[in-house]
């Protein structure tokens, strides 16, 4: 075989190999989706090799490396820089990195990489997203047109969360269910800085009942299901209040009582299809 056959060879030899080691192991990096402001965040690397064929562990952030673990070295971990956080030394291991004092600047994508020690080979993990997020500290103020509504009117309500970062996201629940999202709108600018606000424009309906129970749920993530509790979300608040809808009370004249009957006939066909049962 010439040089060049034989150079082509080994390319083509390292290609398969390479090609067929793409399994020898599986990794996938464990990130918590978020983390509080100023709270110890722990990472896993999580490996499906055992400890003595690691060569290194290494962690990056959006590409740029933060933190090697090499085995057998005297001093076996390398630290480069962690934006917005400090290492916690005394929970980080070989398949851990903790972060403690996490700041808003700890927040992005993180992935491990794993290298063998024979045969040399490298494999890394998807990427996971952190966010660190700033809680609400208040619940959300809920502010209504009025009280006592009659059956036909349009409630009128605006729920404004208290700041957090990012800006909480506002539902409705309007006796326990989400109305249809057409009857929500978002206030571009709400009266708080760094908060949200979501307002409420409702048919009233005897069907609502007599008392209507308006929720406003302030979330980081946005709105999941009615099924899951608080405990699905980085940061939940919520507030109610009840509005009364009066009795409906006859027509006084029968030109007026036919016209606010076709209007609550809408209006009711609209609800009965908005909340099917
Ligand atoms: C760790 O990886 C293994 C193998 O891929 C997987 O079966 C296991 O569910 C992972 N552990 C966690 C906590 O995700
Ligand atoms: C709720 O908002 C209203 C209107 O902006 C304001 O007058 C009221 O003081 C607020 N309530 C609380 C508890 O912040």
């Amino acid at each position: 075989m010439d040089s060049s056959l034989t150079r082509l060879c080994c390319v083509l030899c390292l290609a398969l190999f390479a090609e067929g080691n793409h399994d020898l192991f599986e990794l996938s990096a464990l990130v918590p989706r978020y983390a509080k402001l100023g709270e110890t965040v722990v990472m896993k690397c999580n490996y499906t090799i055992p400890e003595n064929q690691l060569y290194k562990v290494q962690w990056t952030k959006s590409g740029i490396k933060l933190f090697q673990y090499i085995r057998g070295r005297r001093t076996p971990f390398i630290y480069h820089n962690v934006p917005g956080a400090k290492i916690d030394w005394d929970l980080s291991s070989a398949s851990k990195l903790a972060l403690m004092e996490v700041q808003h600047d700890a927040s992005g994508q993180y992935a491990c990489q794993v290298t063998l020690e024979s045969p040399i080979y490298s494999k890394t993990s998807e990427y996971r997203d952190l966010t660190v997020i700033q809680i609400q500290e208040i619940d959300p103020n809920i502010t209504t047109s009025k009280q006592v509504f009659n059956v036909g009117d349009i409630l009128d309500a605006t729920c404004t969360s208290g700041p957090s970062k990012p800006v909480p996201e506002i539902t409705w629940l309007v006796n326990g269910r989400k109305p249809p999202d057409t009857y929500m709108k978002p206030i571009v600018k709400p009266a708080v800085d760094s908060a949200s606000a979501m307002r409420l424009t409702l048919p009233i309906s005897d069907k609502l009942g007599a008392e209507v129970q308006l929720t406003c749920l302030s979330t980081i993530p946005g709105f999941i299901s009615d099924q899951v509790g608080f405990l699905a979300y980085a940061d939940y608040r919520s507030s109610a209040v009840i509005v009364s809808v009066a009795a409906k009370s006859e027509p006084v004249t029968a030109g007026c009582g036919k016209e606010f009957i076709s209007i609550a006939a809408v209006v009711f066909t609209a609800i009965a299809a908005a909340f099917p049962t």
